[in-house]
C-alpha cells in the first residue's frame, strides 16, 4: 500500500490535502497543536506517525521558533517520504528528522524513550491496537499521545466519499478509452492543416462527441466531485497543451491520468476504512486503557463553518 502514497509524496506535497491545501495546516488543525508543543520541556523526543512530507514536524518546529527550547521531532512513515520544505536545516534549535518505510507498529526508539507521540491523520490508517502497544512501549512514563484522526462523517470524508463515487463510474473507463481513440485517430498533428483535417474527420468527430457526452454525464452526477478528482482538468490538458504533441507522448499522458485514477481510488477507499465512527471509537478507548493509557481529552474538530472536520484524542502513559 506504500507506493500510491510514495508517488504522492514524491509530488512535494505538504499535506496529504494536495492541491485543495496550499502549504501546510491552517486553522483549527494548526492552533490545536500550539498548546500540546508548548509542553515541550528540554531535550524532547517527538515522534510522528505517519508524517508525510512532516507537516506535524514543520509546525511544530515553527511553532517554537523564537523559543530557547532544543530537541528532536522524528517522522515515521511506510511510505518514501522527504520534507517539505528547502530551509537550511541548521538554522534551528529543533532538529527534524524522517524515517521512510518505517511502519508505527514496529518503532525504531528504545523503550521508555519518547516524551510526546504524535500524528495527524496517520495513524488510523495503521493496524491501531498493534500501533497501540508499539506507541506504549516506546513512550516514557506520564508521556503525551496525541493524535487527530479521521471522522467518518467529517466534511473531509464527505467530500471524498462523493469523488470515489465518481471516479468509480464506468463512463471515467470509458472517457480514458476514447481518449486513447483520439489520439490515434488524431494522428501527429503538426500544423494548422492538421487541424482542419481532424475537424472534418469524421472518426475525430464521432469520439469527440462521445467524450463531450461522457463529460457532461459525470458533471451532472457531481459537478463538484469531477472537478475535485482533476480529471477534468486532465482531459482539458490533453486537448489543449496535447494537441501538437506526437502520439506516443499523447498515449504516455493517457496512461498518467489512468495511473492517477486508480491511485487516487486506493488513497480513498483507504481513507474511508480508516475513518472512526462512535462504535470504532469506543472499541479504541477500551484498547487505549489495556495499554496503560489515561484518556485527558477527547473531542470533535470543527471549522469556522461548524462543519465535523476530525476526531482529537489526547492521553498520557501511565507510571509504570
Ligand atoms: C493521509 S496521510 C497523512 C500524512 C501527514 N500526517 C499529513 O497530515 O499530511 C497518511 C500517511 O500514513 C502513512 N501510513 C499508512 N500506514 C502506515 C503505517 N502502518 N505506518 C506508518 N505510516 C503509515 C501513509 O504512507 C501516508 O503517508
Amino acid at each position: 500500500m506504500n507506493n500510491h502514497w510514495s508517488e504522492y509524496w514524491q509530488q512535494g506535497h505538504t499535506t496529504s490535502f494536495g492541491e485543495a491545501l496550499s502549504g501546510n495546516y491552517d486553522g483549527i488543525l494548526k492552533s490545536v497543536w500550539k498548546p500540546i508543543f508548548n509542553g515541550l520541556t528540554e531535550n524532547f523526543l517527538v515522534v510522528d506517525v505517519g508524517t508525510g512530507n512532516g507537516s506535524l514536524p514543520l509546525l511544530l518546529r515553527d511553532e517554537l521558533l523564537t523559543s530557547e527550547l532544543t530537541g528532536k521531532v522524528v517522522g515515521v512513515d511506510l511510505a518514501e517520504v522527504s520534507l517539505a520544505s528547502s530551509e537550511n536545516q541548521n538554522n534551528h534549535n529543533i532538529d527534524i528528522a524522517l524515517m521512510s518505510n518505517t511502519r508505527c507498529e514496529q518503532l525504531p526508539f528504545e523503550a521508555n524513550s519518547v516524551d510526546l507521540y504524535i500524528s495527524q491523520f496517520g495513524f488510523e490508517y495503521s493496524n491501531v491496537e498493534k500501533s497501540l502497544q508499539e506507541a506504549n512501549r516506546v513512550i516514557k512514563s506520564d508521556g503525551q499521545f496525541v493524535i487527530v484522526f479521521h471522522h467518518k462523517r467529517s466534511m473531509i470524508l464527505n467530500r471524498n466519499r462523493r469523488i470515489l463515487n465518481l471516479i468509480q463510474k464506468k463512463e471515467v473507463n470509458l472517457l480514458i478509452e476514447c481518449l486513447v481513440k483520439m489520439a490515434n485517430a488524431m494522428g501527429n498533428v503538426n500544423n494548422s492543416k492538421d487541424v482542419d483535417r481532424i475537424k472534418k474527420d469524421s472518426q475525430c468527430e464521432s469520439v469527440r462527441t462521445e467524450i463531450n457526452q461522457l463529460i457532461k454525464s459525470l458533471v451532472m452526477f457531481d459537478d463538484a466531485a469531477a472537478q475535485d478528482c482533476e480529471l477534468m482538468r486532465f482531459v482539458a490538458q490533453f486537448f489543449k497543451n496535447g494537441l501538437f504533441w506526437p502520439v506516443t507522448k499523447k498515449l504516455e499522458f493517457i496512461e498518467f491520468i489512468t495511473i492517477q485514477m486508480d491511485t487516487l481510488k486506493l488513497r480513498l477507499t483507504e481513507l474511508v476504512d480508516a475513518s472512526f465512527d462512535e462504535s470504532k471509537l469506543a472499541i479504541f478507548l477500551e484498547k487505549l486503557q489495556l495499554n496503560n493509557m489515561t484518556l485527558n481529552e477527547l473531542k470533535i474538530l470543527k471549522n469556522d463553518q461548524d462543519e465535523v472536520l476530525a476526531w482529537y484524542l489526547h492521553a498520557s502513559k501511565l507510571f509504570s
